[in-house]
């Protein structure tokens, strides 16, 4: 239930803080399980433990992370992480990934791909054999939107274009201000051929398959957080 995996969520949180070193510039991930990692990163920072700098992929994280007192860099040329920490809605045990369930795959996936390590902390529902049970997030342009899902239903992706949680009336948008479909293929056969067909499609600004980007991943099973290699 969901408690449980909130405590499991906290479990691989704290695990990942042994991959944090002082002076390290890390990537702050988005999310239920990469909150707990920010708030206990937090905790360390507070006490004169570690030093470090950061960077979130969304403006939840930002804002958590301003008021932990956790220092913050800007974006910028050569700015490169040594470690990105983050959660996922699914993984497969090459360490694919899907992820964008909390609207932030975007920027997610700039910080994972500037990073030199992006280590993945995960409850024990995000493990699967084959990704795809989940729906697929898209990040899309809004005047693109029509022509985005056309293009996605044709590949068989049946696009649903995702409302605010608040007013199921109202669209739900990123922090880039851009349009989310959530895509139900069911599972993926071939994740990386799908990948390169989607990143055809004008207008679809990024995909949440993450692959080949996690170095490592925790997963809790039985109440203990297990480190998985790619
Ligand atoms: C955010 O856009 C996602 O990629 C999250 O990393 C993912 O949804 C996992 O979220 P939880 O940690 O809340 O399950």
């Amino acid at each position: 239930d969901k408690e449980l995996l909130d405590q499991e969520k906290q479990v691989a949180a704290q695990a990942a803080l042994r991959w944090v070193r002082d002076g390290m510039l890390v990537g702050l991930g988005t999310g239920s399980t990469a909150a707990h990692f920010i708030k206990l990163l937090g905790q360390k920072v507070q006490a004169g433990e570690l030093r470090i700098q950061a960077t979130a992929t969304s403006v939840a994280s930002e804002n958590l992370a301003r008021q932990l007192g956790i220092p913050l860099v800007e974006p910028h040329r050569g700015l490169r992480f040594d470690l990105t920490v983050d959660g996922a809605d699914e993984l497969d045990p090459q360490l694919n990934l899907i992820k964008g369930g909390g609207g932030a795959l975007l920027r997610e996936k700039v910080l994972a791909t500037a990073s030199a390590y992006m280590l993945v902390i995960a409850d024990s529902s995000k493990a699967v054999a084959q990704l795809g049970q989940f729906p697929l997030p898209l990040e899309v342009v809004s005047f693109a939107l029509p022509w985005v899902m056309d293009a996605v239903a044709a590949t068989g992706g049946n696009p649903v274009v995702r409302m605010d949680k608040n007013d199921p009336n109202k669209y739900a948008y990123s922090d880039q201000g851009n349009l989310l479909i959530d895509c139900h293929y069911g599972h993926l056969l071939n994740p990386s051929e799908l990948a390169k067909q989607l990143k055809t499609i004008p207008g679809l600004v990024e995909h949440g398959l993450f692959l080949g980007l996690a170095r490592a991943a925790l997963v809790v099973r039985e109440g203990q957080a297990q480190v998985l290699r790619a």
